[in-house]
């Protein structure tokens, strides 16, 4: 299955979730070298939820980044649409206090306008059929003077690290997959995912075309991924 069919049927790639569920955070700290859990710090602090506060978690996926934000005392709704990443996300963080798992679609939040004081997706918008609706989706739901934290793959800006990592990617990755992975094929998927993704300039003005404001980037590991923030205009 190619990213080009997954792009034509967001219930491919909400059933390819579901097949690798179980095993989702395990392989993708495998995958990433390590960097993964402080790709996940980074977006904690960028976050930098309160106590009290309502976080939504898009694309929440097994809740990883959400127990972090209920760590920080707020109450978080973690929402997917695969039922297999939110049953594993219940079977691990279900008695956490600060989280309820939702399901629901990004591109059509089943929230009120201004629900949120922040709203944040962690290595999801680029799974994300129609990203731009998604953002929009966002911005409505969080509140004048709230926050959105974007973590994504992104572009490699070090010519070094980028040789590294492209020779990772086309030989090294796809043997470890085949290691760790309970399904191959998706992480065929992540590759082209992350290759067809925009850069970080291009992301930011996506964020602004969403009606975000005072939008800043930065780079995790050289570009591999990077953590973008805005904020909603307190007059909106
Ligand atoms: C790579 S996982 C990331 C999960 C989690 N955020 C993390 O940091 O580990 C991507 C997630 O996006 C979800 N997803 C993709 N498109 C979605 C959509 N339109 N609405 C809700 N969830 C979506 C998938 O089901 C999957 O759980």
């Amino acid at each position: 299955m190619t990213k080009a069919d997954l792009e034509k049927r967001p219930s491919q790639v909400s059933a390819m979730f579901d097949r690798v569920s179980t095993h989702y955070d395990r392989t993708n700290d495998v995958l990433s070298l390590g960097a993964a859990p402080l790709w996940r710090r980074q977006t904690r602090l960028a976050v930098k939820a309160r106590p009290g506060e309502r976080v939504l978690d898009v694309a929440a996926g097994t809740g990883t980044m959400s127990a972090l934000f209920a760590e920080d005392g707020a109450k978080v709704t973690a929402l997917d649409f695969s039922h297999g990443m939110l049953e594993e996300g219940v079977r691990r963080h279900g008695g956490d206090a600060g989280i309820t798992f939702v399901h629901g679609d990004a591109t059509q939040l089943p929230f009120e306008d201004g629900t949120f004081d922040a709203t944040t997706i962690s290595f999801g918008l680029r799974n994300v059929q129609q990203p731009k609706l998604a953002l929009a989706e966002m911005r409505r739901v969080t509140k004048p003077g709230g926050r959105i934290v974007v973590s994504e793959f992104s572009t490699v800006t070090n010519p070094v690290v980028r040789v590294g990592y492209d020779v990772y990617m086309a030989t090294l990755m796809p043997l470890v997959v085949r290691l760790v992975s309970s399904d191959p094929e998706a992480y065929e998927y992540l590759h082209e995912t992350i290759q067809a993704w925009p850069d970080q300039p291009t992301l930011a003005a996506w964020l602004r075309g969403a009606g975000f404001e005072r939008v800043k980037y930065r780079n995790l590991s050289s570009g591999i991924a990077a953590l973008h923030k805005g904020f909603v205009p307190t007059g909106a």
